[in-house]
């Protein structure tokens, strides 16, 4: 079974009443039934958090790698300033898949630079609470195939 940490950075926790005119009214709580509900049928196990703090982030980033789980991350406003959450990735050897809710590229112009995504599988923005089901479908996938080719040839 693969296990996905699914993180989510500042003021996700406010998700449902934040901007609704941007995020919509879902809740982060609602997201995570949905993400669970996903995970479910994809046979993954699923650790959803969501901090404040970039060192936090950072600490289940080295967690997820040490554990040979994946990772999905909505870094907020961290995707586009933290180096920290960069290296912590890159460090941690966990593939990462990088969402947003809204679509970054049709906003403010410091959105459209993301630090985390050089050192991610890819990214996803724009589906709304979509993009994290989108998001753990793909790292699910791209753990499943890794998984396939580390394994030596029954020939
Ligand atoms: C966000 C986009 C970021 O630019 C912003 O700082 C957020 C939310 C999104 O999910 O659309 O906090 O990551």
């Amino acid at each position: 079974m693969t296990t996905v940490f699914v993180l989510n950075g500042p003021n996700l926790n406010l998700l449902g009443r934040r901007e609704p005119h941007v995020y919509g009214s879902t809740t982060l709580a609602d997201i995570e039934t949905l993400v669970r509900g996903k995970a479910e049928t994809l046979g993954a196990a699923i650790m959803f958090r969501q901090s404040n703090h970039e060192g936090q982030l950072v600490d289940w980033i080295q967690e997820a790698g040490a554990q040979g789980a994946g990772i999905v991350i909505n870094a907020g406003a961290y995707t586009h300033t933290s180096i920290a959450l960069r290296d912590a990735i890159s460090g941690s050897g966990a593939p990462t898949v990088e969402i947003h809710i809204s679509n970054v590229h049709a906003r403010e112009g410091f959105r459209h630079r993301s630090l985390i995504a050089p050192v991610s599988v890819g990214v996803i923005c724009g589906f709304g609470p979509m993009s994290y089901l989108l998001g753990l479908e793909a790292v699910h996938q791209v753990m499943v195939e890794r998984a396939r080719q580390a394994k030596p040839s029954q020939h």
